[in-house]
């Protein structure tokens, strides 16, 4: 049987470290990608990854590289080329110059890796993805963005430590665009089937929906850039998912035309919101809906609005991807 093959476009602290998750776990061969003032380090951390698999026992084939003809059959392409942000910026202030990179990996994407899975990971998340979208062509059950991945994570991990569990236990779900509106449910978040509700008082659960919300800020403040190691996480649980076809249900930045409220714009198109998907071989395979409570749509409302000016921002500095 035939290994998975998973190509990742930007070798830099996110992609670096998927490619070490990916590995540890040992979901198929790897390439990581740069561009050719940065082949050396692709092919350094490649490499220095390789080695650890004698001791982490693995098999997975690392290489690094800038040659995108390496890439070809990859059953999936995760992009996190792309610059991070810097103390005091949004991520929505990186949209020129991100939308130009991740319009070329896609151009190359499209020709050398056309039956591919892509995950996008490169900020602004919503309008990247869009952005591959309408570069590649591809069917949208190929494309879809990591952003809930790691805030429900956040979001998990800070209720575990308020409430002094572990986060095996805590269940949560978390819905919109990967910015500071973003919209934890805390109705649906449980820690072992009993309701948090229960457990935190109304003031700690606010409390830890928005950090959940600022903790990519929390990250960059402290270290003077984005986080890499929980992102990367989330992204290699999605890949884990399409590997094994385990149709886990995960939240992900998915096209959406009508569910959760999601309309379509003026040209008729949905966009790519977080929404519970099921994710497995075929991608995005399912999108999970429910009928919100009208407070936690009114929060969905104005979180897909920001998407969708995000969107808009895209088309109107870049026609030819309107
Ligand atoms: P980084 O600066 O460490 O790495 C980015 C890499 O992309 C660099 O090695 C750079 O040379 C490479 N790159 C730039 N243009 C390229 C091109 N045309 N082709 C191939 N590679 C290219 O940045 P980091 O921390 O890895 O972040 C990457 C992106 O991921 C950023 O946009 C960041 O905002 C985003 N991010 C998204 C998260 C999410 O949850 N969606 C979470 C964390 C970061
Ligand atoms: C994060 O949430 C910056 O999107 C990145 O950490």
């Amino acid at each position: 049987m035939k290994r998975a093959k998973i190509s990742i476009i930007g070798a830099g602290n996110v992609g670096a470290t998927c490619a070490h998750w990916a590995a540890a776990k040992e979901l198929g061969d790897i390439v990581l990608l740069d561009i050719p003032d940065k082949e050396g380090v692709a092919k350094g951390k490649a490499l220095d990854l390789a080695c650890c698999g004698p001791i982490e026992r693995f098999d997975s084939r690392v290489t690094g590289t800038s040659d995108y003809a390496d890439i070809a059959g990859s059953d999936i392409v995760v992009v996190t080329a792309g610059l991070p942000r810097k103390p005091g910026m949004s991520r929505d202030d990186l949209i020129q110059t991100n939308v130009k990179i991740v319009k070329s990996v896609s151009e190359q994407i499209k020709v050398h890796a056309p039956d591919s899975i892509v995950i996008l990971v490169s900020n602004p998340l919503d309008a990247m993805v869009y952005t591959a979208w309408k570069t590649t062509g591809f069917p949208t059950h190929r494309i879809v963005g990591q952003a809930g991945a790691l805030d429900v994570a956040r979001f998990r991990a800070f209720l575990a430590m308020e409430i002094g569990c572990s986060i095996e236990d805590v269940s949560a779900l978390l819905l919109g665009g990967h910015g500071d509106d973003m919209v934890p449910l805390p109705r649906l978040t449980s820690v072992h089937g009993v309701p948090v509700t229960a457990l935190l008082s109304a003031e700690k659960i606010q409390a830890c929906v928005d950090r959940a919300k600022v903790g990519g800020g929390e990250i960059v403040k402290l270290m003077g850039t984005s986080a890499y190691y929980a992102p990367a996480s989330g992204t290699i649980q999605m890949v884990e998912a399409m590997v094994f076809d385990k149709k886990r249900i995960i939240p992900s930045a998915a096209y959406c035309e009508d569910a959760f409220g999601v309309a379509p714009g003026a040209k008729g198109a949905g966009y790519f919101v977080g929404v519970p998907a099921l994710l497995g071989a075929g991608g995005v395979e399912k999108i999970i809906e429910f009928e919100l409570e009208s407070d936690e749509q009114k929060l969905m409302d104005e979180s897909v609005s920001h998407v969708k000016d995000l969107v808009e921002v895209v088309r109107s500095q870049f026609p030819e991807l309107a």
